[in-house]
């Protein structure tokens, strides 16, 4: 089944200041490098047959290319972005003009969440992280306004700020993740919850390789995740490294940059 993906080109890509241990704004980062590689990353799903649909960036938000963090779509339904910090404030409204000008049924969040950041949505219920940004209301909001069970889990390392760094669906059943990610009581339900889990090390979580993809059969990850790239061949997934060693620089990776829009189902 095709995915339908929304990306913003990082144009304006800087490290400028500092919300995530990532960033160093006095090390830089090289856009030209940042938007090729990027472009990698927009092919790759183009050629899985995926549906890449574009938002303007924006001077002056340099983190903008971080699409996942912008809404969270579920059945043809959006619930808006509300940044945690202000450097980021306005992508919220900027993504949600995007879906109100398609037509889609949008909800303005009232309480701090970070879209797909911190949701990520299975068959049967919606995975959101907390503890360093997302508010727990907004996993109550988010259910609330999509009909769809929310499951609150505790994110505890830093380095892993937002779910989708220490966590993501395999396919709508299944989850790969890094434990030590989360809270005693949150690696209890997922351990109950996905008994045939894929367990990520440290290593492969310290190049974001948990920033993944996975259309159900093809996985796009970070190149440098190699001993979960063998678990997940191991498994019988097709394997789609990329380089997004730019992008890293500013605590992202592949599914960052990527806000997937499901339709009504
Ligand atoms: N610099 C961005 C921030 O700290 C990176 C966001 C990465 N996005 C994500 N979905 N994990 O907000």
């Amino acid at each position: 089944m095709p995915k339908h993906f929304l990306m913003c080109r990082p144009e304006y890509f800087t490290v400028e200041y500092a919300i995530n241990p990532w960033m160093h704004p006095e090390r830089g980062a090289d856009r030209d490098i940042a938007v090729r590689q990027w472009e990698g990353l927009k092919s790759a799903y183009e050629e899985l047959g995926h549906r890449v649909s574009l938002i303007d960036p924006i001077d002056g938000l340099p983190d903008m290319v971080f699409a996942a963090n912008g809404a969270l779509v579920v059945g043809g339904r959006v619930y808006g972005a509300k940044f945690a910090f202000p450097q980021r404030g306005p992508e919220g409204p900027a993504y949600l003009r995007w879906f109100t000008e398609r037509g889609y049924p949008a909800f303005d969040a009232t309480h701090v969440n970070e879209g797909e950041g911190d949701f990520l949505t299975l068959d049967e219920v919606i995975l959101a992280g907390t503890g360093f940004r997302t508010e727990v209301v907004a996993h109550q909001e988010a259910q609330e306004y999509l009909g769809r069970p929310v499951v609150s889990l505790t994110l505890v390392d830093p380095r892993f700020y937002h779910l989708d760094t220490a966590l993501f669906p395999l396919d709508g059943r299944n989850v790969a993740y890094y434990p030590p990610a989360f809270s005693a009581g949150s690696q209890k339900v997922l351990r109950a919850m996905f008994p045939d889990a894929v367990l990520a090390t440290a290593e492969d979580a310290e190049v974001l390789g948990l920033n993944a993809v996975s259309d159900g059969t093809n996985v796009i990850i970070n190149a440098e995740a190699s001993n979960l790239q063998l678990e997940l061949k191991r498994r019988g997934y097709e394997v789609i490294p990329v380089d997004l060693s730019e992008l890293r620089k500013a605590g992202g990776g592949p599914k960052c940059c990527t806000l997937e829009i499901r339709g009504e189902n």
